[in-house]
């Protein structure tokens, strides 16, 4: 036990897919045992986590009769005092998905899809879930004439649509969380993203309803910056859920680690999530390496937990640090909240500033000497 041990107060979460992954990839078989999510959930209990969340297909890792793992399922919740916040559909993993499940080619495949995330909505509602993420893997195309795009989003329109009037009808309190990633597997993704799911969220017909859940790797994976997409989403009032993990820059999604990507990156996320107003678990979606055996698992799945805690704790060093204090000052960064025209003036007022162009165009903002003070916390240099 020190300072960096989970407690349920974190509200840490694990995806059962993640410590389940068997590390099966395009390259190779298994090289992990299947994992009993009744496992799941104590081991996760015993680390410190929240609650664990779960596609409805993860249920089934080890028993194939579903009332049968959803009874074991609970049981094991109600042992360890785990909750499930969230809870989402796999529309990916079978075949008959090949071509995506809300926006298949096939209007009776698009018929299946929508049963499906049905009982596991009605699944999730059960087990007090109150967001239901939405994750498109198949939901896109290789060739443009593969897709006529427009009636695509028509129908992820229309899927969405029904299914924000079936969780109102049944008075459920779920809200629905978009989760755009770029490609893999689809060579393109429909809703790629953050922007594109904050954009098309305005189409639909109960917007209120719906957020995103952000992965970090996947905007990292079209290069985007993923503090800046995150900072949008909270704006906007639409982080509703967040996957936390690691990438290195634009390659296949790696899912690594929480921190164990882009450090800087995950410091500054930490420090936006604990002090800009973000109250949804901490969700972890990685994947344990491949090369990893079965008690590496939890060791990787306690690194994502103890990573995130050293990032708050510097976070926290940083803010106090009178040195970052009068740094940021000196870079003019409280001065951005100060709105440009004060109360009452219009832009014709603007006519009357006695502003001396050449000096302020040579004003420095000495953010070299701020980054460096962010990257000496990150380093335990300070703090
Ligand atoms: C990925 C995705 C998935 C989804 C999850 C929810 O890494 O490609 O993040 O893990 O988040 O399957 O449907
Ligand atoms: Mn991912
Ligand atoms: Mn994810």
């Amino acid at each position: 036990m020190d300072a960096y041990t989970p407690t349920r107060e974190d509200h840490f979460t694990f995806g059962l897919w993640t410590v389940g992954w068997q590390a099966v990839d395009p390259f190779g078989g298994a090289t992990r045992a299947p994992l009993d999510p009744v496992e799941s959930v104590h081991r996760l209990a015993e680390l410190g986590a929240y609650g664990v969340t779960f596609h409805d297909d993860d249920l089934l890792a080890t028993e194939s009769d579903r009332d049968k793992a959803i009874a074991v399922f609970k049981q094991a919740l109600s042992d360890t005092g785990l909750v499930v916040p969230m809870a989402t559909t796999n529309l990916f993993s079978d075949a008959v998905f090949k071509d995506g499940g809300l926006t298949s080619n096939d209007r009776d495949i698009r018929r299946h899809a929508l049963r499906k995330i049905r009982r596991n909505v009605d699944l999730a509602a059960e087990l007090g879930a109150k967001t239901y993420v939405v994750w498109g893997g198949r939901e896109g195309a290789e060739s443009d004439g593969a897709k006529d795009m427009r009636a695509a989003l028509d129908r992820y329109k229309e899927g969405l649509d029904l299914l924000a009037a079936y969780v109102t009808e049944k008075g459920y309190g779920i809200r629905f969380a978009l989760e755009p990633k770029p490609n893999e597997p689809r060579g393109d993704i429909m809703l790629p993203t953050i922007g594109h799911a904050l954009a098309f969220i305005g189409q639909l017909e109960r917007p209120e309803l719906f957020g995103v859940n952000p992965e970090v790797g996947h905007e990292q994976m079209a290069g985007l910056n993923f503090v800046h997409g995150i900072a949008q989403a909270l704006w906007q009032g639409k982080l509703f859920h967040i996957d936390l993990n690691g990438q290195h820059g634009p390659k296949y999604d790696q899912d690594l680690i929480f921190g164990h990507g882009d450090l800087t990156s995950a410091f500054f996320l930490v420090d936006l999530l604990e002090n800009g107003g973000y109250e949804g678990p901490r969700h972890f979606d990685y994947k344990p390496l491949r090369t990893e055996d079965s008690d590496d698992v939890w060791v990787s799945a306690a690194a994502n937990m103890r990573t995130y805690l050293i990032l708050k704790e510097k976070a926290k060093a940083y803010r106090a640090d009178p040195d970052v204090a009068e740094a940021l000052a000196a870079s003019r960064v409280p001065e951005l909240s100060v709105p440009t025209l004060a109360p009452g003036e219009t832009l014709d007022d603007l006519l009357a500033d006695d502003f001396d162009e050449p000096t302020a165009a040579k004003r420095g903002y000495h953010f070299s000497r701020l980054n460096q003070l962010a990257i000496e916390h990150i380093t335990g240099v300070r703090g």
